[in-house]
C-alpha cells in the first residue's frame, strides 16, 4: 500500500474552494448504522491512521449517534481525533432542520445554533462543508441557501451542500448561493444520479459526494445472504436490495467486479471505487468502515488506475447487467424523498 506519513500522496480533487483527497472517509459507522460500534479509542486510532495514509476529507453529521438517539456522538470522536491537525483536513458535517424549531426561532437562528454546537463538538471554529441532511419541504430551499450564504460571509462555513436532493432542488439553491457539493447515494447498484444530478453538477462546478459507494459493503463481495443484519442499529435490514433473494440474484454483478479486481490486483471494494473515480472527475466517494484495515484498503483505491479500454469494458459490462432490488431504504422512500423513490431506475 502506498502509505505516507504526513506528506500526502493520495490524489486530490476540489470542492469549489476546498482541496481534498480524492477518496474521503465516511465516519458514520463509528456511531450508527452498521451494528455494534467500536470503542472510542479504536475509532480515534482509525481516523488517525486514515490521516497518516493521506485522507484529508472526513464526513460526519450532528445526527450520527447510536440508534440516532441523542446528538453529536460522531462529531465528538472526529473532533478528538483531528483537533491537532485541524488546518490540514476538510471537515464536513450536516444539519437536520425541524419545522417546529424553525417556526419557533427563525431559520438563521436555528442553523447558527446547530452549527455552533457542531463546531464545539468538532473542536473547531469553522466547518469546511455544511450540508442540509434532508430536504424539509416546509422550508423553502432558497431560504436555506440564503442562510448558508450568510454563514459563508461570516466565516463560519466555507462551502455548503445538500444531501439526497433532485436536480430541481439543486438548481433553486444554486441560484441563491453557489453549492459546493451534493451528497447523494451513488454506487454501481444505484446509478439514478447519472441521469441528471451528476450532469448538472458537472456543468455547474459542483462536486458529487456519493454516500454508500460500496452499497453498504455489498460490492466488496463480503456481504452474503447469511450476513446478520439483526442488530437494532443496522440500517441494512431496511435495504430491499440486501434481501437474501436479491443478494443471490445480484451475484453476476459481483462476479464481474471480482474479475476486474483480480486483473488489476485490487480488491472488489477498491474496484467499485476506482470505477466511479474514473467515470467522473467531480465524484469524491466517502466509503465507511469501522475496521482499520478496510479503511486503508478503501483509501488505496486512489491508486487503482483504469485505462480507457479497461474502463470501457467494465462500464459496458455493468450497463448490460440487470440490478435486482431497490438500493434505497424506508427513509428515502417516504416524506420529502418521495420524488427520489419515483426516479429510481432499478
Ligand atoms: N447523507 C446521507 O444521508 C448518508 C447516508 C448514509 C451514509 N452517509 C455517509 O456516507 C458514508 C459511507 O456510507 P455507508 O457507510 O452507508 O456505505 P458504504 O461505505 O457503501 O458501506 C459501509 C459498509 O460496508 C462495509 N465495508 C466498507 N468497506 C469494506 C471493505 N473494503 N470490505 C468489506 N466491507 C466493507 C462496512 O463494514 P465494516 O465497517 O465492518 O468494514 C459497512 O458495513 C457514511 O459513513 C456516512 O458518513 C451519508
Amino acid at each position: 500500500m502506498n502509505q505516507r506519513n504526513g506528506a500526502g500522496i493520495m490524489k486530490k480533487r476540489s470542492i469549489r474552494s476546498l482541496s481534498v483527497s480524492e477518496i474521503g472517509m465516511g465516519c458514520m459507522g463509528f456511531s450508527h448504522g452498521y451494528g455494534e460500534i467500536p470503542s472510542e479509542a479504536y475509532s480515534i486510532e482509525a481516523i488517525r491512521k486514515a490521516y497518516d495514509y493521506g485522507c484529508t476529507f472526513y464526513d460526519t453529521a450532528e445526527a450520527y449517534s447510536p440508534n440516532l438517539a441523542g446528538i453529536g456522538h460522531n462529531e465528538l470522536i472526529l473532533g478528538k481525533a483531528l483537533k491537532d491537525v485541524r488546518e490540514h483536513v476538510v471537515l464536513a458535517t450536516k444539519i437536520t432542520l425541524k419545522t417546529d424549531e424553525v417556526a419557533a426561532h427563525g431559520l438563521d437562528s436555528v442553523i447558527t445554533s446547530h452549527l455552533k454546537a457542531s463546531l464545539e463538538r468538532l473542536q473547531t471554529d469553522y466547518a469546511d462543508l455544511y450540508y442540509l441532511h434532508r430536504l424539509n419541504t416546509d422550508i423553502p430551499i432558497e431560504d436555506v441557501a440564503g442562510a448558508m450564504g450568510r454563514l459563508i460571509s461570516k466565516g463560519l462555513i466555507r462551502e455548503w451542500g445538500m444531501s439526497q436532493v433532485a436536480v430541481e432542488t439543486i438548481a433553486k439553491a444554486q441560484a441563491v448561493t453557489p453549492v459546493g457539493a451534493i451528497q447523494n447515494i451513488y454506487s454501481m447498484v444505484e446509478r439514478s444520479c447519472e441521469e441528471d444530478v451528476i450532469p448538472y453538477c458537472l456543468d455547474n462546478g459542483i462536486s458529487l459526494v456519493p454516500f454508500s459507494p460500496i452499497a453498504s459493503g455489498f460490492l466488496s463481495g463480503k456481504v452474503t445472504a447469511d450476513t446478520d443484519f439483526s442488530h437494532a442499529d443496522d440500517v441494512r435490514k431496511f435495504v430491499p436490495q440486501l434481501s437474501s433473494e436479491n443478494i443471490r440474484a445480484n451475484q453476476p454483478l459481483l462476479d464481474l467486479i471480482a474479475k476486474f479486481a483480480s486483473e488489476k490486483q485490487a480488491t472488489m471494494a477498491q474496484m467499485s471505487l476506482a470505477w466511479m473515480l474514473r467515470k467522473y472527475p467531480n465524484v469524491i466517494p466517502i466509503p465507511g468502515s469501522k475496521n482499520q484495515e478496510r479503511i486503508l484498503e478503501n483509501l488505496g483505491a486512489s491508486a487503482v488506475e483504469l485505462n480507457d479500454a479497461e474502463f470501457s469494458s467494465l462500464d459496458g459490462a455493468l450497463n448490460a447487467i440487470p440490478v435486482h432490488g431497490f438500493r434505497g431504504h424506508d427513509e428515502i422512500l417516504g416524506g420529502a424523498m418521495k420524488d427520489w423513490g419515483k426516479r429510481r431506475k432499478f
